[in-house]
Parts: C-alpha cells; structure tokens; sequence
C-alpha cells in the first residue's frame, strides 16, 4: 500500500512548496501528489488554487502572471512557487509522481515534460477533469492516469472506463468495499484522499485501497506499520511460571505411566491415589 504526500507534508510545511515535497520523502512517502496550473507565458507552476491569493503574498490569477513573476513572491514560511521541473528535480527517482492537472490547458505541457524527463513510467496524470484524461491517454497511452471524484457515482468504475484511465482517486470518506470490489473487478487501482487522522488512515487500510494520500506521511506511515505488523510474540514466561510448567508436565508424565490411568480423567472430587 502506498503512501503518498498530498501537496508535500502540509501537516508540517506550506503546501506545494520545495521543503515541504522534502519534508514528505524524509517522512518516508514513496509518492508525492502536486497541482499544476499553467503560467501566463506557458509554464507549470506548481500551486492548488488558480489564484495566488491564498498561499502567496501576492494576488490575482496564476494564468496572468509570468512564472518568474511568480517566483518572485512568498509562501508562508517563506518559501516560493515550485515550477514543475524544480519539483521533478527534487523527487525523481526517489518518489512516484501524482501530477494533478487543474486546468485541461497545462495537460499537454505536464505530458511533454514528463516525456522529455524520461518520467512517463514513475508518473500518474489525475484530475478532475475527465476529458483532459483521456486526451492524455490519446497523446500518450503508456502514461498512467486517474479520474479524480468526491462523490458516491452509481457506477464509479464508468468514470474511469469512460476517460481510459487507470485508477480512480476517491475522497476517501467514498471509498466504501463496494467501489473497492468493483474497481478490482475492472482492474482499476484505487487511491484515497485526503486522510488527516490515524482513523483515516486505519479505515483505507482495512478497505484495502492501493495508495493513501495524506497531508502527514509521518503518522500515516506509523499507523501503517502498527497495522501490517506481524501479533506480538508472547511474553517470556517467568522462572516461577517455567517451574510450574516442569512440574505439570512431571505430573501429566507419572500419570500417563501408570497403568489403566492413561488418558482417563479422574472422576470429580475424587482425589489421585498417590
Ligand atoms: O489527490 C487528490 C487531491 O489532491 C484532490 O484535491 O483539492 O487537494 O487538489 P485537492
Ligand atoms: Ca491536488
């Protein structure tokens, strides 16, 4: 079961910024999830919203603005803007790649860069977006993708038939055994988020989800481990315990050795005749 960081480790440094991708491998996520938009001069800016206002000290809409312009400004804990490439210059090899596409435009320049970075077979497109999935799947089949949803469809597994796509990404308060069931049933992979608490990530867990997004990969990854841990041995028996036990077994012995005794209970209240 994977673990992915979902804009980093946001539990533990400002979303979809370089330290928080790094904060995310050092917690041990095999995967980081990261939202693409496209730049007012055609770049990938790494960022959730299509507006800066939130997490940047500046304002207006990320398709306005120059990705240098971008760059300019600051994040909480004053950090900057990724581009794409910074991103993949710090996590490939080391982490599969979720590469969310906010706007059906930045799909194709997400697609050509992970081509051109030779990263077509460590990355998955997800988005929203359905059609934008499936135009991905038309420019470059062997790319891994997965139709993003919050919600109970009748039939989740015709989102992801629909669009060509390899894997459905649930909010996890969906993900029920039903839609489980069915995407194995149709091969499809199942990836949940956002899981924020030890419950979240216990109940994937049980579920039996392929990969668990979550905004801290440090506890996630505890709780993972507490859970595939093998039972505990049982405790050391103390001395006391360890002569009670020769003594039984001496016992049972003597019994088995006397004749007609064997393998006979001794009638209730009635006491051994030695
Ligand atoms: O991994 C899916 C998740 O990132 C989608 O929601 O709003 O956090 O981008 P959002
Ligand atoms: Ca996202």
């Amino acid at each position: 079961m994977r673990l992915a960081g979902h804009r980093g480790a946001p539990a533990w440094s400002p979303e979809n910024t370089l330290a928080s991708f790094a904060k995310a491998l050092e917690l041990g996520a095999q995967a980081l999830e990261f939202d693409v938009h496209l730049t007012a001069d055609g770049r990938l800016a790494v960022i959730h919203d299509a507006t800066l206002d939130r997490t940047t000290n500046g304002v207006g809409r990320v398709a306005d603005v120059t990705l240098e312009d971008i760059q300019r400004l600051r994040t909480d804990g004053g950090e900057r803007v990724p581009s794409m490439d910074q991103v993949l210059d710090l996590a490939a090899g080391k982490a599969f790649l979720h590469v969310e596409v906010k706007d059906p435009s930045a799909l194709r320049p997400a697609v050509d860069l992970l081509r051109a970075r030779r990263l077509l077979d460590s990355a998955r497109i997800s988005s929203f977006w359905h059609g934008a999935l499936r135009e991905s799947k038309a420019v470059e089949p062997g790319l891994q993708t997965g139709v993003l949803f919050s919600a109970a469809p009748i039939r989740p597994a015709a989102l992801a038939l629909d669009a060509g796509a390899d894997a459905l990404h649930v909010c996890h308060t969906y993900i029920t055994e039903s839609l489980v069931a069915e995407a194995r049933s149709h091969g499809l992979q199942v990836l949940g988020w956002t899981a924020q608490s030890a419950a979240d990530v216990g109940r994937l867990f049980h579920l039996g989800v392929d990969e668990i997004v979550t905004d801290d990969p440090g506890m996630a990854r505890q709780v993972l481990a507490h859970l595939a841990a093998p039972a505990a041995p049982p405790r050391p028996r103390s001395p006391e315990e360890l002569r009670m036990d020769a003594e039984r077994a001496s016992i049972q012995a003597l019994m088995k050795s006397r004749p007609g005794d064997a393998g006979t209970p001794r009638e209730p209240g009635k006491k051994p005749s030695w």
